[in-house]
């Protein structure tokens, strides 16, 4: 088995992220134990289709780093890489183009809502689908934990997989499996899902400074509720009791009853929630700058793990470069 998901590092990450994703992926490492099981990615060329400033990925590249090892990743663990220091996914994207229909990619649901809202596509956005099939192909990759989100990505991937084997009639690749996490979907402070394009996220690491009654004030006093008063009895799976329990699910447990009964108000949740969220990432924000303050550690982490994910890459690539017939000098491989 070889677990593969990648990030895109577009923005500061956000407790959806985290509990819709990130803790997952943390959680996989540690089932298989061996970093050869378990690879992780930053998709900086993924996000090159939305960001035109060099500085501002190169930050944000550094920082979803910085933010998987503050949240535990554990380089003895998995394998954790920025995915351009991989170039061999570029020249799969474009055998793998070769192979795939140009329908399938115009039937891509996260490509129409992109066109729906206006965004003039790029030959990058329309292929986006290609560059992940080859991101996960290229390390023989058989499970992808993601977001519902992706999962059609993740069968165009296994349609891709499937046409080039056909093609040149090679088992060149594995077909993929998608995996879901079981955490629901979290709102925002406002009662849409909670995205970095909402603007309405509470952010994974405690912003610098805060004190904890600002904190209160920023993320937790105005999440949205209705107009129930503190006699009321409280939909368990509303958007407050939803956030406590993913943050603290014990403690929520214990909660619950009393909620739905009646007789707490909607304050005194929010304090509890705020609370519990300052428990929780208060080591993981003190972690993240510690890590940050030592980019050398940082760096050979991400060049110990590419060099661990490229030689598998330059494997399959050569398998797949034999099976269609594209010759390299031995030198330059
Ligand atoms: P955003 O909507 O903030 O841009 P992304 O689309 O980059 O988030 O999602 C990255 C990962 O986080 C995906 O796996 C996605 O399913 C998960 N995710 C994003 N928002 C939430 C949410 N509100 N609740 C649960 N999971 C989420
Ligand atoms: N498209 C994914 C997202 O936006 C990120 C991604 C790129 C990815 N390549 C991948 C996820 C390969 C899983 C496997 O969330």
């Amino acid at each position: 088995m070889r677990i593969l998901s990648g990030v895109q590092p577009s923005g500061t990450l956000h407790l959806g992220n985290f509990y819709g994703a990130i803790d997952q992926h943390i959680q996989l490492q540690n089932t298989t134990g061996r970093p050869e099981d378990a690879f992780y990615f930053i998709a900086n060329f993924h996000s090159l289709t939305t960001i035109h400033d060099a500085a501002r990925l190169r930050d944000l590249t550094r920082d979803v780093a910085l933010d998987y090892l503050a949240l535990g990743l554990d380089p003895n663990k998995a394998t954790f890489f920025r995915q351009s220091d991989v170039p061999e996914v570029c020249e799969l994207t474009w055998l793998l183009s070769c192979c795939v229909g140009k329908g399938l990619l115009e039937r891509a649901h996260s490509y129409k809502d992109k066109i729906a809202r206006g965004i003039e596509p790029s030959m990058g956005l329309f292929n986006y689908p290609v560059l992940m099939a080859a991101d996960i192909l290229i390390y023989r990759s058989t499970v992808v934990p993601v977001g519902k989100d992706q999962q059609q990505h993740v069968e165009m991937a296994q349609d891709m997989a499937q046409s080039f084997n056909a093609a040149f009639g090679k088992e060149v690749f594995l077909r993929p499996e998608w995996r879901f996490s079981q955490a629901p979907t979290l709102l925002g402070i406002d009662g849409a899902k909670m995205s970095k394009s909402y603007n309405n996220t509470i952010p994974i690491f405690l912003p610098e400074g805060l004190t904890e009654k600002k904190i209160f004030r920023t993320y937790f006093a105005p999440i949205k509720t209705d107009s129930k008063t503190v006699e009321d009895p409280k939909d368990p799976q509303d958007t407050l009791m939803t956030l406590y329990r993913a943050i603290a699910p014990a403690e929520a447990a214990e909660f619950e009853p009393v909620y739905t009964r009646g007789g707490v108000g909607y304050g005194e949740i929010k304090q509890r929630i705020c609370k519990a969220y300052i428990e929780r990432f208060t080591p993981a924000t003190e972690r993240r700058a510690r890590i940050a303050a030592d980019p050398d550690y940082v760096e050979g982490v991400l060049e110990q793990g590419a060099k661990r994910a490229r030689e598998v890459a330059r494997q399959v690539m050569a398998e797949a470069r034999e099976a269609a017939g594209i010759v390299v000098a031995r030198a330059t491989h």
